[in-house]
């Protein structure tokens, strides 16, 4: 999720002044079953990528809003690598990765064995009826870059619907996904301009990705009818390519920071940059509490 900035000034313009909204595709395969694609996304956020950034920057944010919460559920897991990266950093959490591809499913347990954690455990399930949870049992749900992967608005209201059944009163929410652009040039210009680093079939999934993400107003609208009042909404500054959807952050104990900035000082500079621009663009889209230093 680069946002290399000079080279970023014609798609933002584009995006900021285009009238048109480029209709909705849905993804080819809404359930991730096919063995390349689950590879490429399993296997390339596991080593030096993109993803790499973006992991950060949703394990911070994350941290921030289920911290104190006992069990955390994450909605469309897939292969658990940013499930992992926040479950290492929260012990005394357990968290249930909740995902429909039992392929998927199968590499998340392995990654959990090798990451030799016990905190967390997988259902299979789907995240639109998540009958296996009684109303009001859980303190946190969470969910990163699977929300796009409904095929329908309908699937979203029902998803946001049993979000809110499902949470303790005052729950913790952090639910992260793209926003739809309006031209599908700015469309092939984010999804192929890391053609130089990543693997093709991940650039692939990221077209299909932006090509099926919902609508800032269509979050909005569905924030506002189905989800707790203390969900906020934010996005990256005036071109909602990333939006977060989050209830408030809490003060995360000095340990947490510590480890949180170590990471972020051993990632690789480009991909250290990466989510630099990801912190720069969501503040100027009003989200603070950054624990970065
Ligand atoms: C792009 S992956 C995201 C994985 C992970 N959250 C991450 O950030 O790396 C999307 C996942 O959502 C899953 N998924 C899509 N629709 C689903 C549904 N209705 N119920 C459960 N899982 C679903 C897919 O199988 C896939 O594993």
């Amino acid at each position: 999720m680069n946002l290399p900035r000079p080279a970023l000034l014609p798609t933002f313009l584009r995006e900021l002044t285009g009238t048109q909204t480029l209709p909705r595709e849905p993804e080819p395969d809404a359930i991730m079953v096919d063995e390349a694609q689950v590879a490429a996304f399993s296997e390339t956020g596991r080593n030096e990528s993109t993803l790499a950034a973006s992991y950060l920057f949703h394990t911070a944010r994350a941290c921030q809003a289920i911290q104190g919460c006992k069990r955390v559920v994450d909605l469309g897991c897939g292969p658990a690598n940013q499930l992992i990266q926040i479950a290492e950093l929260n012990p005394e959490i357990d968290f249930i990765g909740i995902d429909m591809s039992q392929e998927m499913l199968r590499r998340a347990r392995e990654h959990v064995a090798s990451a030799g954690i016990s905190n967390v455990s997988f259902e299979t399930g789907d995240i639109t009826q998540l009958t296996q949870f009684e109303d009001r049992s859980i303190d946190g749900v969470m969910s990163t870059v699977s929300l796009h992967h409904l095929p329908t608005l309908g699937h979203l209201e029902r998803c946001f619907r049993e979000i809110s059944r499902v949470l303790k009163p005052g729950g913790a929410v952090y639910l992260a996904d793209f926003g739809r652009l309006k031209s599908l040039k700015s469309v092939i210009f984010f999804a192929y301009m890391n053609q130089d680093r990543d693997p093709h079939q991940l650039l692939l999934d990221y077209e299909r990705s932006l090509r099926a993400a919902f609508l800032l107003s269509d979050f909005e609208r569905l924030v506002s009818e189905c989800l707790p009042e203390s969900v906020k909404i934010y996005n990256t500054f005036k071109v909602p390519l990333l939006i977060l959807l989050k209830t408030e952050d809490k003060s995360l104990p000095r340990a947490k920071v510590d480890a949180l900035n170590a990471m972020r000082k051993t990632l690789n500079p480009r991909f250290r940059h990466d989510l630099d621009d990801m912190r720069i663009f969501f503040k100027l889209g009003g989200l603070k509490n950054d624990i970065f230093s």
